[in-house]
């Protein structure tokens, strides 16, 4: 639990300090900063795998104070979605943090965050409403009022996040730089299993036959990355050349597959590198999604 009075000194402790009380949290982070220490936040919604793992390891590297957030967020689960569900093993995760020398883990209670009187809600705009945004009505919403809210309680100089999640990344970006966030966003490589599914926390609800098919989501949009490297450049031709290879596997349901501007979310007349090749499928009730940089991975 949260000790009474914050720790400010710049020696990590053995092991992390829960803070479940969102009030503690934030006098502990302004303190780590009264004593000039530089703090990153990794926010979570925990189960975490290796994907976590190489976000909150670079945050160890660069910052005084690690804090990782651990908080399943309701606004961000549609109604029909798997919130009740979403897997909270918070044991595991704590253990897993103490490994990677975090200095605090900020669990909180949904009213910790959320308490009866809580009104505000972020508006991420268009780009919230694209995408992800499109099949999950009032998603990013549901990010970014989270996002802002934990950025507030920790106050870190950095916050790590994944490619993964590449249009959270630009949602998250755009409220850094419209509301002039003093905090710097650190994006990092999506980190995937051996045959190359990128690693989630949702992995686990696939079947032993489903979570055979799931490399094909990276198989097929490495495929098309591939073909724009030997110079295919009409988004049409690359999102075609997606579809089909996704097409070859039966039970794998497209949501969408776009080339997309990776500032603008909107589709370019012709792919240039830099730009995202993005992907969201179903397999059974799971949703997976994915996306490769154009030109600039080793395929
Ligand atoms: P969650 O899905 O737990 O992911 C936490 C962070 O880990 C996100 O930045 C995500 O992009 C990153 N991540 C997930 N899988 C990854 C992988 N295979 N490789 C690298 N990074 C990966 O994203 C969320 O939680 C929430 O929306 C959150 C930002 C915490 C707000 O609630």
């Amino acid at each position: 639990m949260a000790p009474s009075q914050p720790l400010s000194t710049s020696t990590p402790p053995a092991s992390p300090v829960v803070f479940e009380s969102a009030l503690a949290m934030q006098e502990q982070a302004i303190a780590w900063r009264h004593a000039g220490d530089d703090i990153g936040l990794v926010p979570t919604m925990g189960a975490l795998h290796a994907g976590h793992d190489s976000l909150v390891s670079r945050a160890r590297r660069e910052n005084q104070r690690v804090i990782v957030s651990v908080f399943v967020n309701p606004k961000q689960f549609g109604p029909h979605e798997d919130f009740e569900n979403y897997p909270r093993p918070f044991g595991q995760d704590r253990a897993r943090l103490e490994a990677l020398g975090v200095d605090a883990i900020f669990h909180p209670p949904v009213d910790q965050i959320y308490p009866p009187a809580f009104k505000t809600r972020v508006d991420p705009g268009p780009l919230g409403e694209v995408l992800e945004g499109k099949s999950r009505p009032g998603h990013f919403g549901g990010v970014l009022t989270v996002v802002l809210k934990l950025l507030n309680l920790t106050q870190p100089k950095r916050a790590y996040f994944g490619q993964k999640d590449f249009q959270q990344v630009v949602l998250v970006r755009q409220l850094v730089r419209d509301l002039a966030l003093p905090v710097r966003i650190v994006v990092a490589p999506t980190v995937r299993e051996p045959d190359g599914l990128a690693m989630s926390s949702r992995n686990a609800y696939l079947d032993p036959a489903q979570r055979q098919l799931a490399p094909i989501v990276r198989q097929a949009v490495t495929e098309a990355a591939r073909a724009f490297t030997e110079g295919e450049t009409d988004p049409a031709n690359l999102e075609r050349l997606t579809r089909e290879r996704l097409a070859g596997a039966p039970g794998v349901e497209i949501d969408y597959v776009a080339v997309v501007d990776e500032t603008t979310l909107s589709r370019p007349q012709r792919a240039v590198p830099g730009g995202v090749l993005a992907v969201a499928v179903k397999l059974g009730s799971t949703r997976l999604i994915d996306n490769v940089v154009l030109g600039a991975e080793r395929l």
